[in-house]
């Protein structure tokens, strides 16, 4: 029972490397540094966005689990070609910590969403702006606030510039998915 639920099918092993490379190919993009914090600017958060969204929250979280596995192991595939624990454990170590679980997040939230019958495009933005835009920098800021002695309100406020950005990448996350999810090699969703 345990091993079935553990056990990919080439088809899934397949899926979750595409979206390994989905996340990867979105770190190639440079991060855009602020001045003002030692946070970035970055696209690859919208794959985050996207593991969950098309994945699920089985798939989703394997693939973002694995990502930042191969980071952790020095692999640069953090934005602008960064990797390793030091990275991992630098500014925006609380940003990528909370990575680990917006793909469960937003596959759960969005799987209950439809059991209820709420299908519509503005409850699923919702659900992904919740959980990759307000958890993530919610958790981001906490870790922030402590790296740089600062209080947490100080993080915070420094934070609501990319929310604005962030949400941006939330409709273009929803908007793109949506109309993938119709492609059968996307429509498993465990
Ligand atoms: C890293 O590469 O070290 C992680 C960078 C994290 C940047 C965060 S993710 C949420 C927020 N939106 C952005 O564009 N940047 C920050």
């Amino acid at each position: 029972m345990i091993r079935e639920k553990i056990s990919l099918s080439i088809h899934e092993m397949t899926v979750v490397a595409m979206m390994v490379a989905i996340i990867a190919v979105l770190g190639a993009v440079p991060g855009i540094p602020l001045g003002f914090i030692p946070v970035p600017i970055i696209l690859q958060n919208m794959g985050i966005m996207i593991a969950g969204e098309l994945l699920g929250p089985r798939l989703g979280t394997i693939a973002v689990w694995l990502f930042l596995f191969l980071v952790v192991l020095g692999l640069p595939l953090l934005s602008g070609g960064r990797g390793g624990m030091v990275t991992i454990l630098g500014p925006t170590g609380g940003y990528i910590f909370a990575w680990l679980f917006v793909p469960l997040l937003i596959g759960l939230s969005l799987k209950l969403s439809w059991y209820y019958g709420m299908t519509q495009g503005v409850t699923e933005f919702l659900i992904v702006w919740l959980w990759g835009v307000i958890f993530v920098e919610g958790v981001g800021a906490i870790w922030l606030a402590n790296q740089l002695h600062t209080t947490l309100i100080a993080a915070l406020t420094s934070n609501i510039l990319f929310v604005f950005g962030d949400t941006i990448k939330a409709l273009i996350v929803v908007s793109i998915t949506r109309r993938l999810r119709h492609i059968k090699a996307f429509s498993l969703r465990r």
